[in-house]
């Protein structure tokens, strides 16, 4: 174990029998259907599967950002279901990062007001969130871009800011939702080195992918098919 990985033993994620059923007028998509999965600090793990296997809704489940409609989830050792609404979102604020596939910058703010935002949530002051968020923006090389807007810099550098907001709080969990999605090969390969050296450095990485050649490089990788996971990869 390295980095933020010291101290506590519990794994980051643990679910366990999780089914989550969606309602459409009459219809019941039954998006995942038995999920068993357990996750240790510390670690990378990819996430494949067809088109509709359920890999955005396991990661929003895991993201505090839907609940399950049954089974349990525990992030850190803690229960989330039953938690109110705040504090699920103050849960998701301090111990998850997030990166879409479609960056989600905040199009008036800055890249460095971008960058800032998870920290303006948690009471910290103005002088250390630009501080922690210019820091944040060097790490993904991008601290010569923070006052620019984020339509006036490319895909690859958009992105890179995204890696740097999810990265800015030090979150127990980084999620990835295909975060090379929109980029070309080249720029795609930046973002996952920066999604590796984040994992090199004590955090605990998820990333969903259809790219194969991620896949391969993920230390431990799982599929999901029609709403289960294949056996191997799991534990
Ligand atoms: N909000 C929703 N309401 C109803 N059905 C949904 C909703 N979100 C997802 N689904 C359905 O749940 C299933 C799983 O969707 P999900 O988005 O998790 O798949 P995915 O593996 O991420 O697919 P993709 O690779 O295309 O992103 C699909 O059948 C989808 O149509
Ligand atoms: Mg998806």
């Amino acid at each position: 174990m390295t980095g933020a990985a010291a101290g506590t033993s519990a794994p980051v994620i643990e679910l366990t029998g999780l089914h989550k059923y969606y309602d459409t007028g009459g219809a019941q998509v039954q998006a995942l259907r038995g999920i068993d999965l357990q996750i240790d600090r510390g670690e990378l793990v990819s996430v494949m599967g067809p088109s509709g296997s359920g890999k955005t809704t396991l990661m929003e489940i895991i993201g505090c950002l839907s609940e399950p409609t049954q089974g349990r989830f525990r992030l850190n050792g803690h229960d989330v279901q039953g938690l109110a609404a705040d504090a699920l979102a103050a849960v998701r604020g301090e111990a998850i990062g997030f990166v879409f596939q479609s960056f989600n910058l905040l199009p008036r703010l800055s890249v460095v007001e971008n960058v800032e935002l998870p920290l303006s949530y948690r009471g910290v002051s103005r002088r250390v969130r630009r501080e922690r968020a210019l820091k944040a923006l060097e790490r993904v090389g991008l601290a010569h871009r923070a006052r620019h807007r984020p339509s006036e810099i490319s895909g690859g550098e958009r992105q890179r800011a995204a890696v740097a907001r999810a990265l800015v709080n030090e979150p127990s969990l980084l999620l990835a939702d295909e975060p090379t999605g929109n980029l070309d090969t080249a720029t795609g390969d930046e973002i996952l080195a920066l999604l590796f050296a984040a994992h090199a450095e004590g955090n605990t990485v998820v990333i969903v992918t259809h790219d194969p050649r991620i896949g391969e490089r993920a230390p431990r990788r799982l599929t999901l098919r029609d709403g289960l996971l294949d056996t191997d990869g799991s534990r």
